[in-house]
């Protein structure tokens, strides 16, 4: 495919997923309130967890509890971590393996946020490092790309989010499923979303380049989120646009009716 054709739009083959980031918030007995009220509230709207999935990411220290919870109470909310070390097992005090993830049922393991992209000046040969860890146990890493305020300006919307794709995905082994998230970083935690129209434009660009990277059948299955300051009032228009699949939540997801109300974005899409 030339790099002017965009990838074929087969949005209705991807199932949104909805993931909530708590970052460093919520202890264990925290969680465990949020996510039972979080699974009251999607049970009361009937949420079809096959039509829409919904996952939150914990804290490490949290992950236990929220897996005992989750099995106990057969509940379909995915759960993912933060966070993972690149390396097997050994000799790295305080690191988190993704085997010891993979062991807590852990389904989706975030790689390169931009808090610790900049926070923690990981770069992206470490990202693809972790991303292959994720993905060897079975995990699917969700890699989050995006530019700064000064990226923006300087280089445009895409440039930056497309050159961190590249370099963070190159390990994954050809065909592992992984999900992509657009966070603008100046959108995060801001209250500033992006428009719909640049968060389109760079989330149509990132399918394009996964085309021409692992082909178009890969590209076409795989979900790319948006990222920054999601509210239940603004969710829709992002998941009504054809590259978006859905979002990556941060603040919104710390309250479990505002995060509910986001996970039910289809009644604000279809109007049904
Ligand atoms: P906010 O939704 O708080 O802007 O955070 C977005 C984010 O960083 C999710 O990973």
């Amino acid at each position: 495919m030339s790099k002017n054709q965009s990838a074929p739009n087969t949005k209705t083959a991807r199932v949104p997923l909805i993931a909530g980031n708590w970052k460093m918030n919520l202890d264990h007995l925290q969680a465990i309130a949020l996510v039972q009220k979080l699974a009251w509230s999607l049970k009361d709207v009937r949420h079809d967890f096959g039509a829409v999935e919904v996952a939150v990411f914990a804290p490490f220290t949290d992950l236990r509890s929220v897996q005992t919870l989750l099995a106990a109470d057969k509940l379909s909310i995915r759960l993912g971590a933060q966070d993972v070390s690149p390396h097997e097992s050994g000799a790295y005090t305080g690191d988190v393996a993704a085997q010891f993830l993979r062991k807590l049922d852990v389904n989706y393991v975030i790689v390169g946020h931009s808090e610790r992209r900049h926070g923690h000046g990981e770069s992206s040969e470490t990202v693809a490092a972790k991303a292959k860890a994720v993905a060897t146990h079975e995990m699917v890493p969700l890699i989050c790309v995006g530019e700064t305020a000064e990226d923006l300006a300087e280089h445009g919307a895409a440039a930056v989010a497309l050159e961190q794709l590249e370099a963070s995905l190159h390990l994954v082994p050809q065909g592992a499923e992984v999900v992509l998230a657009y966070e603008p970083v100046w959108a995060i935690g801001s209250g500033e979303a992006a428009t719909t129209e640049q968060a389109e434009q760079v989330c149509a660009a990132l399918r394009t380049r996964l085309s021409e990277l692992r082909g178009e059948a890969e590209a076409a299955r795989t979900r790319i989120l948006y990222g920054g300051s999601v509210t239940s009032q603004n969710v829709a228009a992002f998941l009504r646009q054809p590259n978006i699949d859905g979002a990556l939540v941060g603040g919104a997801s710390l309250d479990s009716q505002e995060f509910s109300r986001i996970a039910q974005f289809k009644k604000h899409v279809t109007g049904a």
